[in-house]
C-alpha cells in the first residue's frame, strides 16, 4: 500500500470502474484515503472494485458503485445528484470508461462509430457537464481517459481514435473555460496498457494486417500495467498537480517517443 494520504476527505466520481485501469485507480485512490463512487454496466466487475479498495483503504477511503452506462444521459444526472445527496459535495471526477473496436475503415458501420463516440466522447462530455457546477464548489478537478491514438492516429481505429481526439479536444477547451473558476481539466493517453480491453484487441487483429503496428508496441514486448496509469491519474488529480491543467499525459512505455 502507498504511503501518500493525497485524498483523505475527498469525494471522486469515476467511471469505468469495474475493470483494468479503472479498477485499479479506485484502489490507488482509496488507498489514499478518497471516498470514491465508481460507475460501469459491469456489475460482477464493480462488486470486485468496491471488495478489492475496501481491502486496501487508507485513512477515511471507502469504495461503493453505482450502475449505468455513461452513453445515457440520466446516468450522470443520476450519479451526481446521489453523490451531492449523500456526500454533500464532489471534488474530483476521473473519466475512465470506454470501448475499443478494431476494424478496418471501410468495414465501420455507422452504428459501430456512433456506439464509439457515444460511450468515449458523448459519456465523457455529460460526465463533465453534470459534474461541472459541483466542481467549481470545491475547486474540484477532472482527468479524463485519453489515448495515444488521439495524438498520433492509429491503424484501424477511426472510431476509436476519432472519439480520443474529441476527448483531448474536450479536455483542453474545458481547461480554458474553467480556468478562473478553479476547475482544473487533464487528461491521460495510456497505451499498450495490458488490460480485458487490450487482450480483447489482440484477439481481433488476426484479420488485419498487422505489419502497420510495428509502431504501437515496444520492441521487447512489455506492455504497461493498469496501475502505471492510476499512478498518474492519482498525482493529476491531486494537490501534486495543482499548476496543471490541459495537460494530456502520455502513458505508453516509451514507444511514441
Ligand atoms: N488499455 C490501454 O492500453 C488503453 C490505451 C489508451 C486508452 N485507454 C483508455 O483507458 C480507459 C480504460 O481502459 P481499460 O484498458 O482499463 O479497458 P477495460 O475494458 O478494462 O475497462 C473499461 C471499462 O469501461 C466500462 N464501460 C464500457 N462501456 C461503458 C458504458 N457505456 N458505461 C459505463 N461503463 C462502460 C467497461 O465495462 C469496463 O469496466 C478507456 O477509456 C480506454 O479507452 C486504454
Amino acid at each position: 500500500m502507498t504511503a501518500l494520504q493525497r485524498f483523505t476527505g475527498r469525494t471522486v466520481i469515476l467511471t469505468g470502474a469495474a475493470s483494468g485501469i479503472g479498477q485499479a485507480t479506485v484502489v490507488r485512490l482509496v488507498a489514499e484515503g478518497a471516498t470514491v463512487i465508481g460507475v460501469d454496466t459491469n456489475e460482477t466487475g464493480l462488486c470486485e472494485t468496491v471488495t478489492r479498495a475496501n481491502a486496501g483503504a487508507g485513512a477515511g477511503g471507502s469504495a461503493r458503485y453505482l450502475s449505468g452506462s455513461v452513453a445515457e444521459e440520466s446516468t450522470a444526472q443520476r450519479v451526481v445528484a446521489d453523490v451531492l445527496a449523500t456526500e454533500g459535495k464532489l471534488d474530483v471526477l476521473v473519466n475512465l470508461a470506454g470501448i475499443l473496436r478494431s476494424e478496418a475503415t471501410t468495414s465501420t458501420t455507422l452504428e459501430l462509430f456512433r456506439q464509439l463516440l457515444d460511450v468515449n466522447l458523448v459519456g465523457t462530455f455529460l460526465f463533465c457537464r453534470e459534474a461541472l457546477p459541483a466542481l467549481v464548489a470545491t475547486r474540484g478537478n477532472i482527468v479524463n481517459a485519453a489515448s495515444t491514438s488521439s495524438l498520433f492516429g492509429h491503424p484501424y481505429m477511426a472510431a476509436y481514435a476519432a472519439s480520443k481526439g474529441g476527448v483531448f479536444a474536450l479536455t483542453r477547451t474545458l481547461a480554458w473555460e474553467y480556468l478562473k473558476q478553479g476547475v482544473r481539466v487533464n487528461a491521460v493517453a495510456p497505451g499498450g496498457i495490458a488490460t480485458p480491453m487490450t487482450a480483447a484487441q489482440g484477439e481481433s487483429m488476426g484479420r488485419l494486417d498487422l505489419s502497420l503496428f510495428g509502431h504501437l508496441s515496444r520492441p521487447d514486448g512489455v506492455f504497461g500495467k493498469p496501475e502505471h496509469v492510476a499512478g498518474v491519474v492519482a498525482m493529476l488529480a491531486s494537490d501534486d498537480g495543482a499548476h496543471m491543467t490541459g495537460e494530456v499525459v502520455k502513458i505508453d512505455g516509451g514507444v511514441h517517443n
